[in-house]
């Protein structure tokens, strides 16, 4: 499938700054089905799906966002405190020109039960839904919740493209230390469920006894005692249970992939201005065009607002220190102080953006400044969506 507008490419040459994103250019083509919003653990990527997925609906598309661990009061704003996997109706959408906004938030066990359930004979299932190996697995597993999005949007996308529910699906992800997480997880979680280990673990379930070496009975018998007999069986049971959705689960680890390859999806890389989050992106970045994922920009959040007025950082301090040598309690002084100390802080994270610009000169950026409190409510994210439009 081709694309009638390519997202990325350089748009001029010459200094480091980066082409802006055209966010209402990409929400508004009909041609974007999927918007995934990566980053960096609390950089702001459940707010800017979130507000990305409304004003795409109150611009007449009909979406779902599938978000992860929104908080609280976001969930409640937008009906979404029930774990039940299923989307809901946000009640408050515009929905003048003819769009719509579904909501829900995943339930990593449950849609990990859901698979199994979808895979597997009703015995089989039961039998693994009940081991407590896979209990612990399904709810705690690094790489899980990760997977699972994927698995989710996987599954919502069949159902939209059966049954014409939805047109634009925004992904949350989960809050991992790496952004790249989200894109390791099916292999991670795949090669475990694979892994040398495991299968010298289920050798025993499998083959008759004698086929088990001396080494292999030695290691047996040192896991049993480490994690005692009930465990070992637990987990031998599980993994022979398990067995048969291996094939399941590495097939529908590739689709999923190949829908995020596709040119339909559209990646956003969310980062907070600062040079820890901006390198994490600049790593996602690289490793997106090496999956071939298509990227259609970085959105820099929670920028410090720029102070208005013409002095400079260095004029406004000199300022300060003249008037405070008159007059020590001087408020003006103090507020040239402050207006220096934010004019600083805006110009050090200009630079680290253009340092992230000079080294990916192709990726547009969008830039939201903080707001003054939390984005909680339908209001907030349509704020949050206005400035991601560059309004
Ligand atoms: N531009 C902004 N201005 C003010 N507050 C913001 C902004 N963006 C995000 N926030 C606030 O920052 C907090 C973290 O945002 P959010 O939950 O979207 O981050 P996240 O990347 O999803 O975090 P996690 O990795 O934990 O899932 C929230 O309380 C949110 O309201
Ligand atoms: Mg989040």
């Amino acid at each position: 499938m081709t694309r009638s507008r390519a997202r990325v490419g350089p748009r001029r040459s010459g200094g480091p700054t980066a082409p802006p994103l055209d966010v209402d250019a990409l929400i508004d083509d009909p041609a974007t089905g999927i918007i995934v919003c990566c980053g960096s653990g609390g950089v702001g990527k459940t707010t800017t799906s979130a507000a990305l997925a409304l004003r795409a609906a109150e611009h007449g598309r009909t979406v779902v966002v599938l978000t992860i661990d929104p908080a609280r009061r976001l969930a409640q704003s937008m009906g979404i405190e029930a774990l039940d996997n299923t989307p809901r109706p946000v009640v408050g959408v515009e929905e003048t020109r003819g769009g719509r906004l579904d909501a829900m938030m995943l339930d990593m066990k449950r849609t990990f039960d859901e698979v199994v359930e979808s895979q597997a004979t009703p015995e089989k299932a039961r039998q693994i839904l009940e081991n407590p190996f896979y209990v612990a697995l399904s709810s705690s597993f690094a790489g899980t919740q990760e997977y699972m999005a994927m698995e989710k949007l996987g599954q919502i996308h069949a159902d939209a493209r059966r049954d014409g529910t939805y047109d634009l699906i925004v992904v949350d992800t989960p809050p991992s230390r790496s952004a790249l997480d989200f894109l390791d997880a099916p292999e991670r979680l795949s090669s475990f469920l694979d892994g040398r280990f495991i299968r010298l673990l289920l050798a025993p379930a499998r083959g008759p006894a004698r086929m088990m070496t001396a080494g292999l009975s030695l290691i047996t018998n040192a896991l049993t005692k480490i994690l005692g007999a009930q465990v070992l069986r637990d987990m031998q049971t599980f993994v022979a249970a398990f067995d048969t959705l291996f094939g399941g689960f590495r097939q529908r680890a590739q689709k999923t992939f190949e829908l995020l390859q596709d040119d339909h999806t559209a990646f956003l890389v969310v980062a907070a201005p600062e040079p820890d989050a901006l390198r994490e992106a600049a790593y996602f970045v690289e490793r997106l065009s090496e999956d071939r994922m298509p990227l259609a920009g970085l959105v820099v959040n929670r920028a410090s607002p720029a102070p208005t007025g013409v002095l400079s950082p260095d004029e406004a301090m000199v300022a300060a220190v003249r008037l405070r040598e008159r007059q020590p309690d001087s408020v003006t002084a103090g507020l040239l102080r402050l207006h220096a100390d934010r004019s600083r802080m805006v110009e050090r994270e200009a630079t680290l953006r253009d340092r992230f610009a000079a080294a990916h000169p192709e990726v547009p950026t969008a830039v939201v400044p903080a707001l003054p409190g939390d984005v909680h409510d339908l209001t907030g994210l349509r704020r949050i969506g206005e400035l991601l439009a560059g309004e």
